[in-house]
């Protein structure tokens, strides 16, 4: 299979308009493509345009799009009629895999075999849904990070029948359009960035389930703390620079044992009513009457300003 040039991608199919789909569309339209959108649901018409309105100002303050008002795809209540044309299709559907199969079963029978098929799924992996497609090679998770409209990061991952070739083109053409494409060698629960994100998220939950610390300190012992230096620099460099003269190998020989310590001490509690009570109780006395949609708001306008200053930084940074 000969795929077209990255360059030559003209229409994107976005097939599911929910929180992630809508956001999809906000960015590829952001870029200039031609998008239509697939969801089964009466609702998706006003909530994709809402979607992709209220996602706009913090890409124009990002520097992704100058196009001061959103542009909008088209809506279609049929897949066949969103993918008729389509260069390149990111599903966006329902977590659920008899319904990701089906619909993966759809996409390739409406889709010729050289369109590659990207899945935004967060926990199914391309080798369970890639087997309904009578051309699974070009079937692929391009996994996205909450809101797409906006941080850079995706994870392509190819499923046991996917060829290296469809591998190779979502990595090109996520490079192509602005995106930080990063290739999972085998695919694993959670990819990369949401084990790295589970393994955090578990000891914030610990923590104040074990009385340690509040859930407002737990979060801004990251914000005020290593997510400063996170959105610089992963926690590989960081510790490369940590170990000073003699770099990453003197940081691991000299500190590496503290580090395993740690890892020792680290807690699992279970997320037992009781302890979800006590995190919610404590998100609510941390939004301080804000609220999620001001705090979406704030959460977008400052990814983007740290996205600015970022692009200005001339030492190796992930992008
Ligand atoms: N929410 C996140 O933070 C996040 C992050 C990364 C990836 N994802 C992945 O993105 C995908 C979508 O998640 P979401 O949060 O947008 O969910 P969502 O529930 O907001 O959206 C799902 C959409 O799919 C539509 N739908 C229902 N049946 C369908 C069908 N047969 N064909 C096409 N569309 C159908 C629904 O109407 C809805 O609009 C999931 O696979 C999820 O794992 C989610």
């Amino acid at each position: 299979v000969t795929y077209i040039e990255p360059t030559e991608v003209k229409q994107i199919a976005v097939v599911g308009g929910g929180l992630i789909g809508a956001s999809w569309a906000a960015y590829f339209l952001a870029k200039g493509f031609s998008v239509a959108v697939f969801d089964p649901s009466a609702e998706a018409r006003g909530r994709v345009r809402s979607l992709i309105a209220a996602a706009w100002p913090a890409m124009i303050a990002a520097g992704i799009t100058s196009v001061p008002d959103p542009r909008m795809p088209s809506l279609h209540d049929d897949l066949n009629g969103a993918c008729a044309n389509a260069d390149f299709v990111q599903e966006s559907g329902p977590e659920d895999i008899d319904l990701k199969r089906e619909l993966f079963a759809r996409i390739d029978g409406a889709t010729p075999g050289h369109v590659v098929i990207a899945s935004s799924s967060s926990s199914l992996l391309p080798s369970d849904y890639q087997v309904t497609a009578v051309y699974p090679e070009r079937v692929l998770a391009a996994h996205p990070f909450n809101p797409p409209s906006l941080i850079p990061l995706v994870e392509i991952a190819g499923g046991g029948q996917t060829s290296s070739d469809a591998v190779d083109w979502a990595m090109d053409f996520f490079t192509l359009i602005g995106k930080v494409p990063v290739r999972v060698r085998r695919e694993v629960p959670g990819y990369i960035a949401n084990r790295m994100s589970a393994a955090l998220f578990r000891e914030a939950v610990d923590l104040v389930a074990s009385g340690v610390a509040s859930v407002a300190d737990v979060d801004k012992s990251i914000t005020a703390g290593p997510g400063l230096r996170w959105a610089a620099m992963g926690p590989h460099m960081i510790y490369h620079l940590a170990g000073g003269q003699g770099g990453y190998r003197q940081y691991l020989e000299h500190l590496g044992p503290a580090q395993q310590r740690r890892w020792q001490s680290l807690g699992e509690s279970p997320l037992t009513p009781d302890i979800i009570d006590i995190l919610v109780a404590g998100i609510e006395d941390e939004l301080d009457r804000h609220s999620v949609h001001d705090a979406t708001h704030a959460r977008d306008m400052l990814v983007a300003r740290i996205m600015n200053a970022i692009v200005d930084v001339s030492a190796p940074h992930p992008s």
